[in-house]
């Protein structure tokens, strides 16, 4: 069993940020299932994540596609896309922590699933043209905090919550992970921290098992 944390927070150890608590409230029910295991932990803002951009990317991949001799630079980025996507691969649990940035993921999250919605990879299309997931037996569970609240239907914020649905298509339709579950943090903007917190920190406490089942 091989879990990855993402923190997707562009300030993520900040400890007055609701994403952080959310994080650390995994971490500690994780450490006492499983005292023995490390955990792996992705800090997307620190690390180098390679953009779909002409120069980066999309330019890699068209030079792959023409037997094309990569630069120097071209390489870098390479390799350090195929080394996100193994170790994507062969995380059989996934936690992503991340705001809610203009109604959706923040922008380093979208930068690494590009790295990690691969063909082939993680998803195939079949020959009429549909896609396959190719992640059976891996669970996701995102943590993620937003100013307002999302899962009120009556509010106007509740066809709006297109980050879940985003992440939820992705994850499951797509790629075909076993679980997706999706603990959030809602209202920061206006409601109480500690009866935001309070409410998150039980869902996660109860998710916990059926997540390592
Ligand atoms: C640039 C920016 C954009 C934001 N956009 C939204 C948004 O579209 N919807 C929302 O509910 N909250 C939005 N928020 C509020 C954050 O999601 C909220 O403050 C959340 O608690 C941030 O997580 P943190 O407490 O871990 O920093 C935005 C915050 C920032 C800084």
């Amino acid at each position: 069993m091989k879990t990855l944390l993402l923190n997707a927070h562009p300030d993520n150890n900040n400890p007055n940020s609701f994403t952080f608590a959310l994080k650390e409230e995994f971490l500690k029910h994780y450490n006492l299932m499983f005292p023995e295991n490390e955990i792996d932990v992705l800090n997307l803002y620190d690390e180098e994540i390679p953009t779909l951009s002409h120069t980066e990317l999309t330019g890699v991949w068209k030079k792959q596609e023409n037997n094309e001799i990569l630069t120097q630079s071209e390489s870098i980025i390479a390799i350090q896309s195929e080394k996100l996507l193994k170790q994507f691969k062969i995380s059989d649990h996934i936690v992503i922590a991340t705001p809610l940035h203009n109604f959706n993921i923040s922008s380093r999250l979208k930068d690494y699933i590009d790295n990690i919605l691969i063909a082939k990879h993680t998803f195939k299309y079949t020959e009429s043209g549909e896609s396959i997931g190719l992640m059976q037996n891996h669970k996701c569970l995102v943590l993620q905090s937003s100013g307002c609240v999302y899962t009120d239907q009556s509010s106007i914020y509740a066809n709006m919550d297109f980050a879940k649905q985003y992440l939820e298509t992705m994850f499951k339709n797509i790629m075909d992970f076993d679980d997706f579950n999706i603990i959030r943090a809602e209202g920061t903007d206006f409601m109480e921290r500690s009866v935001i917190l309070e409410k998150s920190k039980i869902e996660i406490q109860n998710y916990m098992s059926k997540f390592y089942q």
